[in-house]
């Protein structure tokens, strides 16, 4: 039998539903049946930087969390060990303390790490890995975006709730026969937007993929009114823009220090200022914003994060460092964590987008 292992666990990126199922499968199948033991990284990337950010992480510490939202680990977007933000005088700068991290591991005696998270998180992850450090990776994010896998856990559990706010804003757009415009997450793709646009019943769905028209949209609303009945509702990406025109940004990248993305928001009042002057029915914008993220997983986020916790052992035990695992054709697989570095966007000719047109859902091209 294989020597037990000591390895590091942390959750890096934005949070998301599944992130405790994925951290009890990991450490349940890994004290019992491997005699691994594991060591909590909190905050992230950061817990391999700042001191005291470090504590170990038993089965005992797993119970009772299968349903909790959030991470027990706590998770960082902007400790980024390449570019680490740092105190320059009075403003933010950034400095290399990769080898840091690297002399950090080798401190604490981790025989390998996992790192949970999405595009950025797994990007570090085959960074550190290509510097030697023994590494596996877990994808995840809501925005689905990750082109290493057919899904990420977290999507589901935001498919979810958006359905559920289409459903309930369809009550208030019927009654005062309104236009309803729905903000919602994904960032540069329309995944989550394009999908619960369709099991929410949307008219328009607004994704980055397709820059939308004016003109496209009006004829989308009025093919919709009746004599007595106008209302409609319209699912936007935040990540969505006019052709022509430009992101909604709310903060630039060089205003969120270490993070070298930009924060979106804002694309529902831009398309609903564009709507205003050219419909008489009132117009309303709900942002769905951090809803989407939070409370508990689905029970298929639990079970593919489970699986995802559970399979990392199988790359461990087989010395596959360097890869992350990954959903594909419903089979857990490992797969080069170089992988995770490809974007991933919905396919405008695909099915999805062929057969909701066909049912007149507008995409305002
Ligand atoms: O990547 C997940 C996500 O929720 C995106 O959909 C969204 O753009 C971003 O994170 C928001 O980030 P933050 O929580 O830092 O505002």
């Amino acid at each position: 039998m294989a020597r037990p292992l000591r390895l590091g666990v942390l959750t890096g990126g934005g949070d998301c539903p599944g992130l405790n199922a994925l951290i009890r499968g990991l450490v349940r199948r890994g004290v019992l049946e491997f005699g691994h033991s594991f060591v909590g990284i909190e905050n992230g990337y950061m817990g391999l930087v700042e001191p005291e950010l470090v504590r170990p992480l038993g089965v005992e510490d797993t119970r009772g969390i299968l349903p909790k939202g959030g991470t027990i680990l706590g998770t960082s977007n902007k400790a980024n060990p390449f570019s680490y933000p740092v105190r320059e005088g009075t403003g933010w700068g950034t400095r290399d303390l990769s080898d840091q991290v690297l002399r950090r591991c080798e401190e604490l005696r981790l025989d390998g790490l996992v790192a949970i998270g999405g595009d950025g998180t797994l990007s570090i992850a085959h960074q550190l890995a290509e510097k030697g450090l023994k590494v596996v990776g877990c994808p995840k994010t809501i925005d689905n975006d990750l082109s290493g896998t057919d899904q990420t856990f977290g999507f589901d559990t935001a498919r979810l709730i958006v359905t559920e706010a289409l459903d309930r804003l369809h009550s208030t757009a019927e009654a005062h026969d309104r236009v309803m415009v729905v903000e919602i997450m994904g960032r540069h793709a329309g995944f989550l937007t394009l999908e619960s646009g369709i099991a929410g019943g949307a008219d328009l769905i607004l994704i980055p993929e397709i820059p939308y028209r004016v003109e496209s949209m009006l004829e989308t609303l009025k093919r919709r009114a009746t004599r007595r009945r106008s209302f409609s509702i319209i699912a936007i990406s935040e990540g969505a823009y006019p052709e022509g025109g430009a992101l909604s940004v709310l903060a630039e990248a060089a205003d969120i220090p270490g993070r070298g993305v930009v924060r979106l928001g804002g694309s529902g009042k831009v398309c609903a200022d564009l709507l205003a002057s050219h419909i008489e029915a009132e117009i309303r914008v709900t942002v769905l914003g951090h809803l989407q993220r939070g409370g508990s997983p689905s029970a298929a986020d639990r079970v593919l994060a489970t699986r995802y916790g559970c399979k990392v052992l199988d790359l461990v035990r087989d010395g596959q460092w360097g890869h992350m695992v990954a959903l594909r054709n419903n089979d857990v697989i490992p797969v080069p964590l170089s992988e995770s570095r490809k974007e991933r966007r919905v396919d405008v000719q695909g099915d999805l987008v062929r057969f909701a047109r066909s049912m007149g859902i507008g995409f305002g091209d």
